[in-house]
């Protein structure tokens, strides 16, 4: 028995980094699996890799009508949707001192109404089938605090009392709809790569755990598995740290 087999996963953000290797894995533990992202010939080649048990569908996470649409396509081509992975997302570099408006409002307009429009229309479809679950990429930048990165820690604060929020109004409804968040320190990514001037980040840096602040996307999809999966049946408004520790200060 694979551990999502007969599970339909919905992972956006999945051309690249933490959203492609979520989707790799829960299409090799059964899961039959829509990838979708702006980038779609990345995603293309992502569900290409998978076969038959994978749909591309590009789509802007900050756009109602595209979740409208990814979530009726789902349902028309594998008839159901069990687990949402809400991933993608933008990083922007910046403190409240050289933050604009503009840039503050783009950044929460993908990655916190995008979230949002996530997980309204996946709980729409999902209460009709019984019930599903809901991971939502956060980052330890909504825990603690990152002067530079402003307007990127408040979109995942949000995401982190959104997905409490919507976890015990799915419970008190009934509707057996877990919701958790996910909250990674350093992945090495094309996201992170970006703050190096686009360098991969080089191995020797990667190895040096548990001094290391970098893992690999496969780290967190691991977790995502989990949360995923029915072996977290009772997980449910989680705060899933993944920082080796970074955050808690020693005594
Ligand atoms: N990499 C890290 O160190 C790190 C740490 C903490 C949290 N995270 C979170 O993990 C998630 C994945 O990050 P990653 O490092 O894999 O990033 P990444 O940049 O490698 O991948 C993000 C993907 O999202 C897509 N995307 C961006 N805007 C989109 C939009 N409006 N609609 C649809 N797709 C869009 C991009 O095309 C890209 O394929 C993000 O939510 C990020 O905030 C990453």
């Amino acid at each position: 028995m694979q551990r999502v087999e007969g599970k339909v996963c919905l992972v956006t953000g999945a051309a690249s980094g933490i959203g492609r290797e979520d989707a790799l894995l829960l299409a090799r533990e059964g899961a039959r699996v829509v990838l979708t992202d702006l980038n779609e010939e990345a995603g293309r080649a992502a569900a290409a890799e998978i076969g038959e048990n994978a749909l591309f569908i590009r789509h802007d996470i900050a756009s109602e009508s595209d979740w409208q649409q990814v979530i009726a396509t789902t349902l028309a081509h594998f008839g159901r949707l069990d687990v949402l992975v809400n991933n993608a997302a933008i990083l922007a570099t910046g403190s409240i001192e050289d933050t604009s408006l503009e840039l503050w409002q783009r950044v929460q307009r993908i990655n916190g109404d995008g979230y949002f429009l996530g997980c309204k229309y996946a709980i729409e479809a999902m209460k009709k089938t019984g019930g599903g679950s809901i991971v939502n990429m956060s980052s330890v930048a909504a825990l603690g605090a990152m002067p530079m990165f402003c307007a990127y820690s408040a979109s995942k604060g949000a995401v982190a009392a959104m997905t409490r929020s919507i976890a015990r109004h799915c419970k008190e409804q009934g509707y057996r709809i877990r919701c958790n968040s996910v909250h990674p320190d350093g992945v090495n990514t094309p996201m992170t790569q970006a703050l190096a001037g686009g360098q991969p980040i080089p191995q020797e840096l990667l190895d040096q755990d548990p001094m290391n602040r970098m893992c690999a996307p496969r780290d967190i999809a691991n977790v995502v598995l989990f949360l995923a999966s029915d072996e977290s049946r009772f997980v449910n408004g989680a705060e899933l740290r993944v920082d080796n520790a970074q955050l808690i200060s020693g005594i």
